[in-house]
Formats: C-alpha cells, structure tokens, sequence
C-alpha cells in the first residue's frame, strides 16, 4: 500500500486523519515539531489502529530534516500537508512567526517534493478565505470570491493557495486538493485522540468543555446583537472524524489520477449553519453538564454567519459529513473527561 507523508500528524486534525489512513491500509509518516501536540498522541493511534505510524519530530521548514524523510521513505506517494500556526489573535500579534512558519513551511515541503518526484499533495485550507460571503454566496460553496484576510493566519492560507496553484501551473504532473475546513469539533469516539489546546482556548468547543469541567468559570458568548435568528454568530461545526475522512478521499482521488484539473478545491463543512447559542444549548442538554455562561460584547474580526454548501466535495469526494451534533459534542465531553481524568 502507499506510504503517505502527513506533516502536523500529531496534531488536532492531523492525528484523526492518520487514524481514517491506517484503517484504510496506508502506511503513514507523520514529519511534527510537536509545537501544538506531543508524543503521547502517538500512543493513542497505536492503541486506535494497533499500528504505530512513523514519527519523525522535524519542523518542516528545515530542508535538510525534510530531504532525510523522503531519503529515508522513498514509497511516499502523497503529501497532506497540516502543519502549520493556527491561532487567529497570535497570528495579529506575530505576523512574521505565521509568515514564516505557514509559508516557509509548504515552499520546503513542495521543493523536496519535487526532488524526490512525488507530485500528490493535500493542503489545509481554510473557510477563511472566504470572509463574510455575501447573501447570495451563503451557503458558500468553491465558486464564492476570496476575500482580503483579516488575519495574517488567514492570509498565509491565501498565499499557500496561490504558491500550490502557481507550483502545479509550472509542473504540469503536480496534483493538489485545496480543502477550504469549516469550523472542526468533536474527537474520536475512543477519547484516545483529540485536540489538545494550549492555555486558554480560543475556539468555542474546548472553551465549553473545559468550562463543564470546572476549568473555567464562566463561557463569554461573543455577541447576540449580529443580524441572526438568535443573535449570535453562526459556523459549520463539523465533526473532526468526518473531516478526517474527506482526506483519505482526496488521498484516493489524488493517487488514483481521476482529478479532471490539476487543482481542485473542495469545502468540507455539513451545509448547516448552527448558531453559537444553539452548540452551548445542546452541549448542555446531550451531556446534562452546566455550562455558565454570560453574553458579552462581540469579538474583534469575528464574521457574522459562514455556513457550507458541501454539494461538491459530496458528489466528486463520494463524501458526507453526517454525524448527528449531539454525537460529536458527546465525543468532545468524553475526551475532556478523559484527559482530566473525570
Ligand atoms: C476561525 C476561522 C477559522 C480558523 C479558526 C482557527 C473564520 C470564519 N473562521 O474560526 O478559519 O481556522 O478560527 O482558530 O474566520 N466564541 C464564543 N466564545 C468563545 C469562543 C468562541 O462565543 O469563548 C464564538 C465566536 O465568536 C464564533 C464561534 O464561537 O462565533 C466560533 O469561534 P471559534 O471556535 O474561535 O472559530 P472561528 O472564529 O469561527
């Protein structure tokens, strides 16, 4: 079977994703610094799959560390390419980390890539690309206009984009699958696996479990005066297995050679928009856990309501996110007790 390369493998969607491999029969490299992740997620795929999958710990903006990983692996036949900063409010503060770490990161990947003749990559792209889409563009599907970023995070997945999409039009036996993620949630039903975030999260789901577990006092919702049925902002939640999913599809796609353009983008999301009142809602209700919260002002760069039309990567991908809400957010519950030992 092929061996596929996974920078970022230890990491939140990283980690699923060489999970959904295994089980499919892919051998699996995993290139992390162990920046945002650590070791002991390589036990809990051990323990999933009942295979260890090779770990290299290297930042992959250090070329020579990345020419021995393709030296040492020359059955890599594709690369998913994860690793990267992903923190929005960090990325305001440090633009030049995320620059360089984002982009220095993927021009390494693609330039030993190309030494070594492996041409099928698969990129983290964002939803983010999209801004706030107008009306008509909600729900938003892949012919939606990007929009100037409003992170340097955001705009290092606008640049990694247009590098990929530049690289394949110079090499035309380079193939790319750019998947736009919504907003990710949940962990594997095993609680083996899971994110890990570090300090104070910034993403809604860890910051309303850790509060359930007493982590936190108090959940702030950011804002209940925007233009929405409630009031508050409205994401695609989806879940982190299915997500992990769609990569072995694209995995399958890329190295079955069946792509009709040398670059296709896919977003991965549910087509449903939930609000954030409606998660902490049914958080509460499927867990019977407390969850205090109080409505404060809105956050800073925040956009209003994003929400998926998934109709491509369902029908190109032969892919669905379909896992119930209330499935994931237990998923989520469970891996919090787990790794506070509740
Ligand atoms: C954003 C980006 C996403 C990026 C992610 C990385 C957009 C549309 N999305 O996700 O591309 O990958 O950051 O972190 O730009 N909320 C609260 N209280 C909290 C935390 C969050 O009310 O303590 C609300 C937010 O206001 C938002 C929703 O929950 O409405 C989701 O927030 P979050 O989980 O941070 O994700 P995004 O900001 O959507």
């Amino acid at each position: 079977m092929a061996r596929i390369l996974v920078t970022g493998g230890t990491g939140y969607i990283g980690s699923h994703t060489v999970v959904c491999l295994m089980e499919q029969g892919y051998d699996v490299t995993i290139v992390d610094n162990l920046s945002n992740s650590n070791r002991e997620v390589l036990d809990g795929i051990t323990s999933i799959t009942g295979h260890r999958p090779d770990f290299v710990e290297a930042d992959c903006q250090d070329r020579t560390a990345m020419e021995q990983v393709f030296t040492t692996y020359p059955d890599i036949q594709a690369v998913i390419h994860f690793a990267a900063s992903k923190a929005v409010g960090e990325s305001v503060e440090k633009p030049l980390l995320y620059y360089r770490n984002n982009v220095l990161s993927l021009l390494t990947v693609l330039e030993t890539m190309q030494r070594h003749g492996v041409n099928n990559i698969v990129f983290s792209s964002s939803c983010t690309v999209y801004g706030q889409p107008d009306e008509a563009h909600l729900p938003v599907d892949e012919t939606a206009p990007r929009q100037q970023a409003l992170s340097p995070y955001g705009n290092t997945k606008q640049i990694n984009e247009d590098i990929l999409t530049d690289a394949a039009h110079a090499d035309k036996a380079l193939r790319v699958i750019l998947l736009r993620y919504f907003n990710p949630i949940g962990a594997h039903p095993s609680a083996k696996i899971g994110e890990l975030p570090n300090g104070v999260p910034n993403n809604l789901l860890p910051f309303v479990t850790q509060t359930a577990a007493g982590l936190r006092p108090m959940l702030r919702v950011f804002g209940d005066d925007y233009n929405t049925p409630d009031g508050s902002c409205i994401r695609d939640y989806i879940y982190v297995m299915d997500l992990a999913k769609a990569h072995v599809k694209a995995v399958d796609r890329l190295l079955a050679a069946t792509a009709s353009e040398q670059v296709e983008v896919f977003n991965l999301g549910t087509g449903r928009g939930l609000s954030v009142l409606e998660i902490v809602r049914t958080f509460i209700e499927v867990t019977g856990q407390n969850v205090p919260y109080e409505i404060v002002g809105r956050r800073e760069g925040d956009i209003e309501q994003v929400w998926a039309n998934p109709a491509k990567a369902n029908r190109v991908l032969g892919w669905k996110a379909d896992t119930p809400v209330a499935d994931v957010l237990l998923s989520a519950w469970n891996w919090e007790k787990h790794i506070r030992g509740i």
